[in-house]
């Protein structure tokens, strides 16, 4: 152990206020929504599954057909008459021979329907019938053996009219099935057949999951961003397009009449986790409402509203917040009345745009500014700086929203734990003056104790920087285990279990021990670290030229040595191909070819190239130690529209730095990577493309952050020890005058690095609890090894 440093919390010196900063961000990803927090256990309840929502999907997936004894039927996906023209699809089971009963069966999600012995269930469905109208339409919870465990019977007419009944389970499994089915002849047609819990979060009927809803509810987050992501800004223009962008409207109003939509996550969204439900949650977990809403812009397809098209986009902005906050005087604000709720949500944030790459965004961003500030000034509205942490388009976001006055902009990234290290001091530099910054989305790569530790020491560093960071919150938050869109993810959950992972708990210990404003904190005195052994001088390691989902030819590749003036001829020609097979059975960064090594401090990698077909573009690797660790310049990538230059580090990779660049097929481009430290700087025919630092990670003795909470007085000290070694240290409390200090500790310690929780381990990784009592203003303490600690401070 080295030797004893101090730490020194001047509690009477209050910096900035924290405000909302640690919040969650829920987006419809990873079934997050259906088949996750929105409890409906029936899977494509209104047959309006299609292939245009995934490949593989039809009308009647996860439907099957029933028929015992000698029955024998028919069953169809038919429109000719449906409940609602925005809810055209329903089926139609022809009963050919009734036997004892024909009908169909749901699967659920996952491996089927959860039912608990002595729990009820609340089924609907609308219903007709063509003849037999007095046998009986049997609603059955079922096992996947056939196995009946719970009956409720409806007698049904000829017209289309809603049933509701309550089914209590006699028995626990979690692959349980529904079935709907009757005897007769003629033809009975469902729609809407659906089945909730009837122990739903607040007991609302066709509302959310609880054990996950109070997952949510137990991080006590400041604000809720919803409803994506990408999810708000893919798809088509056209709001009733099935791949329509996310368009809030759609979403309001009884469940059977909101259209089905293609979620840009490839499966289907039925909106039943609408707006309305969105605002009512963040007002039961006491989150702020943070909606994210299109600027009718969609980057990855490029499709844009013209300017001249903008209003029913900027409209849909303004009437959302009328919608929010208006009384019960204004439109929008009556028919949130009418549906529940006559108090207003208390709107003060909207966020215009998610990712946004492009001028085209950027001009479209300040029709929607000046008219929201125009008519709401003070609702706070949050610009856009594209999907990575730095780069042209990052830059263009915080132009634009310096220029229109935009109270946030929102940042996002997925980096390597190296990456959050070396970026500890990112907002140090910030000004008080500028737009605060809403990190909108991060994670490190991975839900291991490692990465869990490594986000609590950047986030002291957020909440050091409260003069400049004002939102964030980690991402995504939701996954269904059966149905992963990406990962990591801050819970996981099934059919029946959900848990938190380690990234979980560091949440929510900063969202529980937040304060309101942050307090003067120093430390001294502490022993050096050691270091990650990387070089923090230059950039080494193999140089090699790849291909990914097309054809290129590099030619006359040169090393060039600056220090020197020394310019090397590596390869004549490199002629390099990777299809979609070889992308399959290859690395992820496609086919590459090695043409040379540099140990240099200051060089220049540079070529010709040329792309025969197919739409992406150049990569070049300058510091390839290996498929874990490498430097790369990808010249041509997403949508064919970006440069980007990406550190992996130890197997998780990141992206430095992003800027826009489209090649163009049969072009011959001169392409030269610079490289002088760990300066990296691209050019596309003698024209500056990128230009970022690599900076090498650096351990900080302990991270720390200070703050006080108004309501108690409390005290709060967080501490972050990254290091493989215990940090022993004085707390010293200037002015804080008592005879009897009572400390609460929480703690998370003991955990090897690449730990994680699981369904068989949910609470492996969690925080402790302990208290402490001490006379006077210090307090010695020892930080264990790879902890997580905070200091509640209480006068005794
Ligand atoms: O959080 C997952 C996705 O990452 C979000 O939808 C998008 O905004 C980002 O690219």
């Amino acid at each position: 152990m080295g030797k004893t440093g101090t730490i020194s919390i001047y509690t009477k010196e209050q910096g900035a206020a924290l405000g909302d900063l640690f919040g969650i961000f829920f987006e419809d990803i990873n079934h997050a929504a259906d088949g996750g927090l929105y409890a409906e256990m029936v899977r494509n309840r209104s047959f309006e599954f299609d292939p245009i929502d995934r490949h593989d999907y039809d009308g009647l997936t996860a439907w099957e057909k029933v028929e015992l004894g000698e029955g024998k039927s028919s069953i169809q996906v038919e429109q000719e008459r449906p409940i609602h023209p925005r809810n055209l699809h329903y089926v139609a089971v022809e009963i050919i021979e009734p036997g004892e009963g024909v009908g169909i069966r749901n699967l659920g999600f996952n491996s089927g329907l959860l039912y608990r012995e002595g729990e009820t269930y609340t089924f609907s469905m609308y219903a007709r019938r063509s003849a037999s109208f007095d046998e009986p339409v049997a609603v059955r919870l079922e096992g996947i053996d056939g196995t009946v465990y719970g009956e409720a019977k409806v007698s049904v007419t000829s017209e289309w009219k809603k049933y509701e009944v309550v089914v209590a389970s006699s028995a626990t499994d979690f692959c349980g099935r529904l079935a709907v089915m009757t005897k007769g002849n003629g033809t009975l047609y469902l729609d809407m057949v659906s089945l909730f819990p009837t122990k739903t979060f607040r007991s609302r009927p066709g509302g959310l999951r609880d054990d996950i809803a109070t997952m949510l509810a137990d991080l006590k987050p400041k604000f809720m961003r919803f409803p994506g992501g990408c999810l708000i800004h893919d798809g088509s223009l056209n709001a009733g397009d099935r791949d329509s962008m996310y368009r809030w409207k759609n979403t309001i109003g009884p469940v059977e009449q909101r259209p089905p939509r293609k979620n840009n996550w490839r499966y289907h969204q039925t909106l039943g986790l609408g707006y309305f439900e969105y605002f009512q949650f963040c007002e039961d977990i006491g989150a702020k409402p943070i909606p994210v809403l299109p600027a009718g812009s969609d980057p990855h397809s490029q499709r844009y509203v013209p300017i001249d098209e903008l209003g029913p986009w900027i409209d849909d902005a303004l009437d959302l917040i009328e919608f929010a906050n208006g009384d019960a005087s204004t439109d929008w604000g009556s028919l949130r009345a009418l549906l529940g709720h006559p108090e207003p949500f208390n709107l003060e944030y909207i966020g215009i745009g998610n990712e946004e790459i492009g001028e085209q965004f950027f001009e479209r961003y300040t029709y929607f500014h000046q008219a929201i500030k125009a008519k709401y000034p003070d609702i706070q509205i949050i610009n856009s700086s594209g999907p990575f942490a730095a780069g042209g388009e990052y830059e263009r976001g915080w132009r634009s929203a310096r220029d229109n006055g935009s109270d946030f902009v929102d940042e996002h990234y997925y980096q390597s734990p190296d990456w959050f290290l070396a970026h500890y001091h990112r907002y140090d530099s910030f000004s008080a003056d500028d737009p605060k910054v809403f990190l909108g989305e991060y994670a490190s790569w991975g839900n291991t104790y490692y990465n869990a530790l490594v986000e609590a020491a950047f986030m002291t560093g957020l909440e050091k920087n409260a003069h400049a960071v004002g939102l964030a919150c980690y991402a995504p938050l939701l996954c269904n285990v059966d149905y992963v869109n990406w990962k990591p993810d801050l819970i996981w959950f099934n059919n029946h279990q959900v848990f938190g992972t380690a990234n979980y708990y560091v949440q929510q210990l900063f969202m529980h021990h937040q304060g309101d404003h942050l307090l003067r904190i120093d430390t001294e005195g502490f022993a050096a670290p050691a270091q990650p052994a990387e070089s923090k001088e230059r950039i080494e390691g193999k140089l090699l030229v790849g291909a990914n989902l097309n054809e290129v030819v590099y030619r006359d590749i040169r090393l060039i040595n600056h220090e020197t003036g020394e310019v090397k001829t590596l390869t004549d020609k490199v002629e390099i191909g990777e299809t979609e097979e070889d992308r399959r059975l290859s690395s992820e960064f496609g086919r590459k070819a090695v043409v040379g090594e540099t140990g240099l401090k200051s060089y220049s990698l540079s070529m010709k190239a040329i792309r025969k077909n197919g739409s992406r573009g150049f990569i070049m690797y300058f510091g390839y130690q290996d498929e874990a660790n490498y430097v790369m310049w990808e010249a041509g990538s997403h949508s064919n529209q970006e440069s980007l230059v990406h550190a992996g580090s130890k197997g998780y990779r990141g992206c430095l730095t992003q800027s826009l660049f489209s090649p163009e097929t049969g072009v011959e481009y001169d392409l030269e990577v610079r490289v002088d430290g760990r300066r990296i700087r691209t050019y596309v025919d003698g024209v500056l493309i990128n230009d970022t630092e690599h900076i090498a990670p650096v351990i900080e003795p302990l991270y720390c952050s200070a703050s006080i909470e108004e309501a108690t007085g409390d005290v709060i000290v967080k501490a972050v020890n990254v290091q493989d070694a215990d940090v022993q240290a004085q707390l010293q409390f200037a002015d804080l005058h008592s005879d009897n200090l009572l400390i609460d500790v929480y703690d998370m310690s003991g955990y090897a690095l690449d730990e994680m929780n699981s369904f068989e381990a949910p609470e492996k990784i969690v925080t402790k609890y302990k208290s402490m009592q001490t006379s006077g203003n210090q307090v010695g303490y020892e930080f264990p090894k790879h902890s997580v600690t905070v200091f509640r401070v209480r006068k005794g």
